[in-house]
């Protein structure tokens, strides 16, 4: 296995943290893993909020159907479309769709970054928008779209499997 697909097999869902602070270096590296990322036309339409405060981490976990994760977790990325951005260049489809795509590529890269620096996180899509979008005071037009709460595991993955590559993959 080389170090690539070592990585893809350490990131796992990761709902337990401990209390530790996410350093700021690995935040830093975080963020510049993020800014490497592609985006329709290079227009980077999206936001990242950084969410330290652990008031607006109980807020969020509020706005997240009240999951665990987010509130303990020491640090919360918020990674939003920034729909007018692209909306630009790209008109409905990008206000719709590339931006999405953007926020969501940026935010599997941080993941992934956070893994590679001995971090660990999980992915929440299940929050109600304009709960989050009030707790953040975003711009108009700015969507969250995931939240990935970040720390050191204080716990393990249970093993899981993939569906058969037959299901996931069609051949024409
Ligand atoms: C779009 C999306 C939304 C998700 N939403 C949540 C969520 O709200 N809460 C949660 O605990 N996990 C959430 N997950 C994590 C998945 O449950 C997890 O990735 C999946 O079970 C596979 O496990 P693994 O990440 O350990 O490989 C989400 C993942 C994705 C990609």
């Amino acid at each position: 296995m080389n170090a690539f697909d070592d990585l893809l097999g350490k990131r796992r869902s990761i709902r337990r943290f401990r209390p530790d602070p996410v350093p700021e270096a690995a935040l830093d590296a975080i963020l510049a893993a993020v800014q490497t990322g592609p985006s329709a036309g290079h227009l980077q339409a999206f936001r990242v909020v950084v969410v330290r405060d652990p008031g607006t981490r109980a807020r969020l976990q509020a706005a997240a159907l009240n999951q665990d994760s987010v509130g303990h977790a020491p640090l919360v990325l918020v990674f939003c479309a920034d729909g007018p951005t692209s909306a630009v260049k790209y008109g409905a489809r990008g206000e719709a769709l590339y931006a999405v795509q953007d926020a969501t590529i940026a935010c599997t890269l941080a993941w992934l970054k956070a893994v590679d620096l001995g971090l660990s996180g999980v992915w929440v899509g299940a929050f109600h928008e304009a709960a989050v979008a009030q707790v953040l005071d975003l711009p108009r037009g700015v969507r969250p779209v995931a939240l990935l709460p970040l720390g050191f595991a204080d716990e393990l993955p249970p093993p899981r499997t993939s569906r058969p590559r037959s299901d996931l993959v069609i051949e024409r």
